[in-house]
């Protein structure tokens, strides 16, 4: 058939694209099946992965630890831009394809592919994000999507993996299906396929349950520069540190759950829960600091921004012109986005109790109810006048 001579595939060690690799070289005539595992925070280890895909056929097998550049290059722009899709999801899962992508358009421009691989199916965002992000960085690339188009049910393709020395599972296959990295973790499928279905308490792992977290609150104060988180408590962490120790404190007691319906790109609803305590917790306090230093014009203008920017990552645009444009307004914003938040956790709840920046646009003297008053209050008679006057001319004209 000949679709590709050289194929790059993103690899996680999993049945489906362990598979991928004898799929490509038997049916669709690869000859060549590069394999690269990225190292994104899920906790796997790396290195059997990388001996797996060896055995599988691979005859190159990359592992690329890239946790540094998620957090600073795609969820600090996020949480700069305070992106929830559908006003609730943070796009942990979203944010990893963008950069996904761009290390197999790396490493086939490395070891000279004529294309990339990956083993989403047709029903998903996820194909979405990986084909419109590699086209975006190397158009010439071809894209190839074994398991979106081989029709195999999950027992017919153990079997095939087994033909060709792919072991099946050892573990009886949990019944949901699972996304997990350093930003929190995506579960669907099995019974929350039924939207009234409670989820059960063994789905949830970053997250204690409200009846087994802490009875005193636990208080953090987060430091931002720009709009970027640099310390918790005062210390100055690295970006990653910042980022697990927070969802550790968050998820002791007990925040960060999601449990929602929502629309995908290609026209389904899906019911998803999240786990993202850390993620959830810096939007959070992030817009806090926003609330003290930037203009109301800016902040209100913000919002419609961050609506859609939430959407250009969860429809698979991270690499697109209009989000490069977007970033541009969004990092101008930032410049004096600089603070810090203290917060409350307490039985899955999340409080912001204070807030202080050198950039703070509250001004005391002018909010006080108290004797150091300076708010000009004959200045707003006047104001309310010139204010009104189109709704009171209105109102004049209409009544008869
Ligand atoms: N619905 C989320 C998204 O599109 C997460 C999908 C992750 N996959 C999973 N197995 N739960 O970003």
């Amino acid at each position: 058939m000949g679709r590709a001579t050289k194929v790059v595939l993103a690899y996680s060690g999993g049945v489906d694209t362990s598979v991928c690799i004898p799929y490509l070289k038997q049916e669709w005539g690869v000859e060549e099946v590069i394999t690269l595992a990225a190292d994104l925070g899920q906790g796997d280890e790396l290195d059997p992965i990388r001996q797996k895909a060896l055995d599988s056929g691979a005859s190159v097998s990359l592992v690329r630890d890239v946790t540094q550049e998620f957090v600073t290059e795609y969820a600090f722009p996020a949480i700069q831009a305070n992106a929830l899709y559908e006003n609730r999801y943070p796009l942990s899962t979203a944010l990893a394809r963008p950069l996904i992508a761009r290390l197999l358009v790396e490493a086939a421009e490395e070891y000279g592919a004529d294309a990339v691989a990956h083993g989403c199916t047709g029903k998903g965002n996820d194909q979405v994000r990986f084909d419109v992000s590699i086209a975006a960085l190397n158009p010439q690339l071809k894209v190839l999507a074994p398991a979106r188009e081989w029709g195999m049910s999950r027992e017919e393709t153990i079997a095939y993996g087994e033909r060709f020395g792919i072991p099946a599972p050892v573990k009886k296959k949990s019944p949901y299906s699972i996304d997990r990295n350093l930003l929190g973790r995506s579960i669907e499928a099995g019974p929350l396929e039924d939207p009234w279905v409670e989820p059960l308490e063994e789905i949830y792992v970053l997250t204690k349950p409200v009846s087994a977290t802490p009875d005193e609150p636990g208080y953090v104060e987060i430091s931002f520069e720009h709009g970027i988180p640099v310390s918790l408590d005062g210390q100055a962490l690295a970006p990653v540190e910042l980022v697990t120790r927070l969802g550790e404190i968050a998820g002791l007691h007990g925040y960060g759950r999601i449990d929602m319906l929502e629309n995908r790109l290609v026209g389904i609803k899906s019911r998803e829960i999240y786990e993202v305590p850390a993620l959830l917790t810096l939007i959070h306090a992030h817009r806090e600091v926003e609330s003290l230093t930037l203009t109301a014009d800016v902040t209100h203008y913000k919002r419609g921004i961050e609506e859609t920017y939430a959407q250009l990552v969860y429809n698979g645009l991270w690499y697109s012109p209009l989000k490069a444009a977007l970033d541009g307004f969004v990092q101008k914003t930032q410049e004096r986005v600089s603070g810090t938040v203290r917060l409350k956790f307490f039985k899955g709840n999340l409080s912001i109790v204070g807030r202080k920046s050198a950039f703070s646009l509250y001004d005391e003297d002018m909010a006080t109810y108290g004797s150091g008053d300076q708010f000009d209050h004959k200045a707003a008679e006047g104001f309310i006048y010139v204010w009104g006057l189109p709704t009171r001319v209105w109102s004049q004209k209409n009544r008869s």
